[in-house]
């Protein structure tokens, strides 16, 4: 077979074979198919879109690209989520724990920022001396010893996937729905959990701007894990302004851990309830949603819930005084206000925008290669819906230098959509696919 040929053909809108989708797989996986040939046929992919049966053979090659886990000697059932990508979302950090301290054990493999989204990765890799690179092994023992794991994509777990997302992340193509359920689909299968629960993100701070797409990207990754026998539920929810208050990496694990010590943003916390929920559902933990409800928020304001997310930062050798003592976190060295320039309701923030601000002021990358600041990124003072009066602040900027701020200061101006009369309510969740 020719790369060239079989990117031509994608170009043109032809649906490719099993047989075509293996062999670019694994030849990419190798390192025989270069870079620039891979993102070609990326970029044709999200121009001319893949079929359910293209899609699903592009997830189970991905996945089978390295090991497929079988973590049933280490635990009788495993837990894990994935979210499709969206701006201040750092649910991972608090639902992980949360469901793992009512006994369900999580194995969870994520990954980095990726486009104008965070990635959980990076956030984690902001607690010094966190390891996310873990062998298979060392995977296994996390799930047997702490009942927690939240590993990057080991060399070992859908290669295929680890190296097109990085290069998603820098050529403009992680906009299409087969892309991201096969992406997405290919670690959860790779990495062995019985129940899965996808929140599929929706709004101009998520990949897909409409429900609509939202549900059938929703609907493809339930139909592919389904079919491999996992128990799966997706949950529609909005990023039609960013999630909770703050955006960039270390500044998110300072939110996530005051969530995890009862002060958490109201929609944060919320929408962890109900991703929970539908893992304790599918686990057969509890069979109404309002016990298993119950459960997770006794969970929460126990401690249990913070218990586990230290104990997961100690066992992947994270200093633990720097979530006790939030201060230990890298931190900024400049902090400025953005002020609201006229009276009047917050109406919109454009999710997007913001994300793009913060990869600007260094929290994300722009090559594959890029290392990245973890201190910089943007805390929300308002939220839409709020009153604000000209000068009041709508958010502050944290940056590596006071050129960065003016870098960064008319964008997230732009951002921001204001009207004279009071907005209708954002929902959090729309539906959920079970
Ligand atoms: N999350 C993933 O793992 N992959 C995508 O393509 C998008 C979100």
């Amino acid at each position: 077979m020719r790369m060239v040929e079989i990117i031509a053909a994608k170009r043109d809108g032809r649906a490719l074979t099993t047989a075509e989708i293996e062999w670019v797989v694994k030849g990419y996986a190798a390192g025989e198919i270069p870079d620039y040939q891979m993102a070609a046929l990326a970029m044709a992919i999200v121009w001319r879109g893949m079929d359910d049966r293209e899609t699903a053979d592009l997830t189970l090659a991905m996945a089978r690209s390295g090991d497929m886990l079988d973590l049933h000697d280490v635990a009788p059932l495993t837990v894990d989520k994935h979210s499709t990508g969206g701006v201040g979302d750092k649910t991972t950090l608090v639902l992980a724990p949360l469901v793992a301290a009512v006994g369900l054990p999580v194995a969870k493999m994520s990954g980095r920022g990726l486009g104008f989204s965070g990635g959980t990765i990076d956030k984690l890799e902001s607690i010094p001396g966190f390891r996310t690179a873990l062998s298979v092994e060392q995977f296994r023992r996390a799930v047997q010893e702490v009942g927690l794991v939240v590993a990057a994509q080991s060399g070992d777990l859908a290669p295929a996937d680890k190296k097109l997302y990085a290069l998603r992340d820098v050529t403009a193509t992680v906009e299409s729905i087969p892309l991201i359920a096969a992406s997405v689909m290919s670690k959860k299968l790779a990495a062995g959990a019985d129940c899965i629960v996808l929140d599929v993100k929706y709004g101009r701070g998520a990949f897909m701007h409409t429900l609509d797409d939202a549900r059938q990207l929703a609907q493809k990754m339930v139909a592919i894990g389904r079919h491999a026998g996992r128990k799966v539920a997706a949950v529609l929810s909005s990023m039609q302004q960013p999630l909770g208050f703050a955006v960039g990496n270390a500044l998110e694990v300072r939110e996530a851990v005051a969530a995890l010590r009862g002060s958490g943003p109201s929609d944060l916390v919320e929408l962890c309830l109900i991703l929970g929920s539908e893992l304790v559902r599918l686990a057969g933990l509890r069979e109404r949603s309002d016990d298993a409800r119950a459960l997770l928020e006794t969970a929460l304001r126990s401690g249990a819930a913070w218990e586990k997310f230290r104990a997961m930062v100690v066992y992947q050798s994270g200093d633990p005084e720097a979530i006790e003592d939030l201060d230990r976190l890298p931190t900024a060295p400049v902090q400025v206000d953005l002020p609201a320039t006229e009276d009047g309701f917050i109406a919109a923030i454009d999710g997007q925008a913001l994300g793009l601000a913060v990869n600007a002021l260094g929290g994300g990358r722009a090559r594959k290669d890029d290392a990245i600041d973890h201190s910089v990124g943007l805390v929300l003072r308002a939220k839409v819906g709020a009153k604000v009066a000209a000068g009041d602040p709508l958010l502050t900027i944290h940056a590596a230098r006071q050129s960065d701020v003016e870098m960064v200061a008319e964008r997230l101006r732009n951002a921001y959509t204001m009207s004279e009369t009071p907005p209708a309510p954002l929902p959090l969740v729309e539906e959920i696919i079970r």
